[in-house]
């Protein structure tokens, strides 16, 4: 980017900030990516920090003292929710007559909306170009979501904004776009006539960790399946698009958001199980709660390519190890093979790990060494080397840059909540939640949705 900017981070003081953004915006800087950058704002409303006491909460969070680094920075202090309080950064803005202006909202869901009236309502005086980022979660609902859309679009244009599902950031998930699209040997298996099904998971032995107050709201659908893994899913499953660029990407991972088959609410317990780890309401001393801390949802995408594969997404706390992955499963070999064997053949894989570690898994059958026939399984792995990333170092970077690809655009939002939405009305109404032991796999029912298709749970690493 070769025009001046100033980033105006809101939330300045929170967990996003201090563990994420900080430390991204340092990496880039000792890059030399930050050269055009003239000013950073952060704005916070604790009564005990002023500039002096930021700059230490800025030193802890990059583990470094840096006085050229911290010049870049100001501080604001005032309340988000408070009209009248906007003037002070109005004010401080005024002074950047080229600059282009980005926002980033790393602030609770409940502040977007009068932070983007406040802002759209002040820029209007200003010429400058401006770009505005959006933490998720992007809504509550559907209907949340198109009316924060509806409020977005008369302040500012699609192109200005970046709605960030910092899973796309991630390495291994943008190497599903160049394992698919850079390999003829994939390209031409990636289909209904050669893939069984498709697992995405993202699991996680830990609990809510002081998220509480968000979490308990939200759920595991909402916090992980709507966003995350279902845009995981339109990578997973899209066309190849006719040329790399945003506006073909985006266009392409809408047309797989579209062909998903609609779940009907009287057939929610056919495609959809939640569950809440055993001892939740205790550990977070609740009376009452029937927010799910598992939930699993199967989809079927109705076009040519996929028609009759299932892709099961699913995502659980306190479970009984962290594993992220996409676990591609083949269908099984017909004929000789799969009858005279020396061992069990099992279906070919191939698995995305994305956390812990970021890996590619080839599992397939061979012949073992003095054995008489094939097949026994072997799998081979890929993993990543060198320095990985953080993926809000690359959105930032895209950010700066304007390249939207990895970001969410209106039109997937929505659908991506449309997809969910009768499965939360039908839980709403659901007063039963299965209860799971913690450090198990999740619900007895996660496995039956699964086992009744005729199919099994899988892990990257057994
Ligand atoms: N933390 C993560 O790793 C993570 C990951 C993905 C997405 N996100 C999203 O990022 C956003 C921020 O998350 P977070 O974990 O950083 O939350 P957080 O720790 O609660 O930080 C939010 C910050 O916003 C400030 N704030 C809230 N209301 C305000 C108001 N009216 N005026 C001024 N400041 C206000 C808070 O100020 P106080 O300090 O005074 O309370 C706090 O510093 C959320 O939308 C979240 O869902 C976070």
């Amino acid at each position: 980017m070769n025009n001046k900017f100033i980033i105006v981070i809101f939330g300045g003081l929170g967990d996003l900030a201090q563990n994420k953004l900080y430390p991204v915006i340092y990496s880039l800087y000792k890059k030399y990516r930050l050269l055009n950058c003239t000013k950073i704002i952060s704005t916070g409303r604790r009564p005990n920090v002023d500039k002096e006491e930021f700059l230490k909460i800025l030193e802890k969070s990059i583990k470094t003292h840096d006085d050229s680094f911290f010049s870049l920075f100001d501080f604001v202090k005032f309340d988000l929710e408070k009209e009248e309080e906007y003037n002070h950064l109005k004010n401080m803005l005024s002074n950047f007559k080229e600059e282009e202006f980005i926002f980033y909202l790393a602030t609770p869901p409940t502040t977007f909306e009068t932070i983007i009236k406040n802002l759209g309502e002040f820029l209007k005086s200003f010429p400058n170009k401006r770009k505005i980022v959006i933490e998720k979660p992007f809504g509550y609902n559907l209907y949340s979501a198109q009316k924060l859309n509806q409020l977005i679009k008369i302040y500012f244009k699609e192109e200005e904004v970046y709605r960030i599902d910092h899973f796309l950031g991630k390495e291994t998930v943008q190497n599903i776009f160049g394992l698919r699209f850079s390999n003829i040997i994939f390209e031409g298996i990636w289909n209904r006539n050669f893939i069984d099904h498709i697992q995405i998971s993202a699991l996680e032995d830990i609990g809510v960790e002081g998220r509480l107050g968000y979490y308990d709201k939200v759920g595991a659908l909402r916090d992980m399946i709507q966003n995350h893994l279902i845009q995981i899913l339109s990578i997973v499953a899209m066309e190849p698009p006719c040329c790399i660029n945003e506006k073909e990407i985006r266009d392409e991972k809408i047309k797989v958001l579209k062909s998903i088959r609609e779940i009907k609410r009287e057939d929610v317990p056919l495609y959809a199980v939640r569950g809440q780890y055993e001892g939740y309401l205790i550990d977070e001393n609740l009376s009452q709660s029937n927010t799910e801390t598992y939930a699993a949802v199967k989809l079927f995408i109705e076009n040519l390519r996929w028609d009759g594969v299932p892709f099961y997404l699913r995502t659980g706390k306190k479970l009984k190890r962290k594993e992220t992955s996409i676990i591609i499963v083949f269908k099984k070999i017909p004929g000789l093979f799969s009858k005279i064997l020396d061992c069990m053949p099992q279906e070919d894989i191939i698995g995305f790990k994305i956390a812990p570690e970021n890996k590619i898994i080839l599992s397939f059958q061979l012949r073992p060494l003095g054995g008489s026939m094939l097949s026994c399984p072997v799998s081979t792995s890929m993993e990543w080397t060198g320095p990985n990333i953080e993926a809000y170092e690359t959105l930032f970077m895209d950010i700066i840059e304007g390249d939207q690809s990895l970001f969410i655009r209106k039109d997937e939002i929505e659908k991506s909540w449309e997809i969910v939405q009768p499965i939360l009305d039908f839980w709403k109404d659901d007063p039963n939640i299965p209860i799971y032991p913690q450090g198990s796999w999740g619900p007895k029912e996660a496995e039956e949705l699964i086992r009744r298709d005729g199919r099994e749970w899988r892990y990257i690493d057994g």
